[in-house]
């Protein structure tokens, strides 16, 4: 078991690097399966849950093997179309190789998600799509089993809720179907063009990504390409809050302003001085913090739910009260016990968390619950007085390179402790 112990209230300033999406580099590592011969992806942050995705493509048959900030893909020798459950379990967003596979090899069989940490995690979306495209599933004992019989073909799919992994899973399952497919109220993050984009550098031929209705043009077959990883949004979301919630000043580098469009205000609003320039963004927070306007997570271009919990962190410090609302997942304030242990004062009921502004966090023994959950008590550790030590990190990892190293180059006092 490993902790991060911080000693906290220590100025940041230099410059910290945002890595590649997690969110963008799991469906990209599912999407090589359609692509015959090989891809290489660059930018492909080093994160559990990346290195689970790649056990995934080795166990369906594929070579995959990093060389530094790249992996590549050789699918030459892809053959199994089940995926093992132990591998469902790691990683829930796995699913998200159900539509790739069934477009390459016309078969899948893997096991149902389930339940997460964030609360129940349906895919009543994605199997209806796959359905209505032509797949025939059978969901038995906690398997899905999915036969595409003579093909998927295109149709027009309407999505109740614009749901970014069930978008995904049609966009995959529908680049090699017979004719087009439609998707309307798609989801529109950035992730989602990122996978358009990859898709059509390997031949596929999809337009309308980013906007609400995605066109998808079947083609016969995928090659492969060399592609780059967008930059992580939310990993720039939490470093923005790290300089927040510390009074610091810093410069975040490999940013793509136009994917954090909502969250900038949020930190203006506290009365950051925040200029973006280029693929940059600087922070000044040297004034004490302010309380903000009601934040609504939405999907995007609203505010992204990924970065409701680290910029609570930075809001329990800030004068006044704040009120955040969740509103895509069930049970997304599990971080909100574990701020109170740390002096926060944040009463959260359903969906709305109210956070009455504190002048002083100070260091606790606390608990990640989840992946964004935890980085939020990580931001919370460097802006409270004294000692703050996380456990169950492993939640941390799977989307965060090094969290301690990045946050120590900065100035900040986080280590890595081996227990
Ligand atoms: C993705 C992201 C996750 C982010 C989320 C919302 C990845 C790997 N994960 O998750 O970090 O928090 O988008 O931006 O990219 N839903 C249904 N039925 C479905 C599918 C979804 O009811 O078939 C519901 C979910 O329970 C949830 C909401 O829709 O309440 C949003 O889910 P979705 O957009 O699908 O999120 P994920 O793709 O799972």
């Amino acid at each position: 078991m490993q902790r991060l112990v911080i000693e906290g209230e220590k100025k940041l300033s230099g410059e910290l690097c945002v890595h590649g999406a997690k969110n963008s580099a799991l469906p990209l590592l599912a999407a090589c399966v359609l692509a015959r011969g090989e891809t290489v992806l660059g930018n492909c942050p080093k994160l559990s849950d990346v290195y689970a995705a790649c056990r995934i493509l080795s166990c369906l048959g594929c070579k995959c093997v990093r060389e530094g900030e790249k992996v590549v893909v050789n699918t030459d020798g892809l053959t199994h179309f089940d995926v093992p459950d132990e591998l469902m379990r790691e990683m829930r967003s796995s699913i998200v190789f159900l539509g790739a596979i069934l477009g390459r090899l016309g078969k899948c069989r893997l096991s149902f998600p389930g339940g997460c940490e964030l609360g129940p995690r349906p895919i009543d979306m994605h199997i209806a799509a796959l359905r209505k495209m032509g797949a025939a599933i059978k969901e038995e004992h906690g398997t899905l089993d999915c036969d595409v019989g003579n093909g998927l073909h295109g149709e027009k799919i309407v999505l109740s809720f614009p749901s970014v992994g069930a978008t995904e899973n049609i966009i995959l399952a529908a680049v090699t179907a017979k004719g087009t497919t439609v998707i309307h109220n798609a989801a529109r993050e950035p992730e989602i063009s990122d996978l358009a984009r990859f898709l059509n550098s390997c031949g596929a031929r999809i337009s309308g990504y980013g906007e609400n209705s995605v066109y998808i043009e079947g083609v016969e077959r995928l090659g492969g390409c060399e592609y780059d990883v967008m930059p992580d949004r939310i990993v720039a979301a939490t470093y923005l809050s790290a300089g927040a919630v510390t009074g610091s000043e810093i410069t975040i580098k490999n940013v793509r302003l136009s994917d954090i469009e909502a969250i900038v205000p949020v930190f203006e609003q506290m009365g950051c001085i925040v200029c973006p320039y280029s693929d940059r963004i600087y922070i000044n927070a040297k004034k004490p913090l302010k309380a903000v306007r009601t934040i609504r997570t939405m999907p995007f271009p609203g505010f992204p739910t990924d970065a409701q919990a680290v910029v609570m962190s930075a809001l329990t410090k800030a004068k006044g009260t704040s009120i955040v609302v969740e509103n895509i997942f069930q049970n997304r304030f599990r971080h909100v016990d574990e701020l109170v242990r740390m002096g926060a004062d944040i009463k959260a009921e359903g969906k709305v968390a109210v956070i009455d502004g504190v002048r002083r966090l100070y260091g606790a023994p606390v608990r990640a619950t989840d992946l964004r959950g935890g980085a939020a008590l990580v931001v919370a550790g460097l802006g409270a007085e004294g000692t703050t030590e996380v456990c169950d990190i492993k939640y941390i990892d799977r989307g965060y390179e090094n969290i301690e190293k990045a946050f120590s180059s900065v100035g900040g006092a986080v280590k890595r402790i081996q227990e």
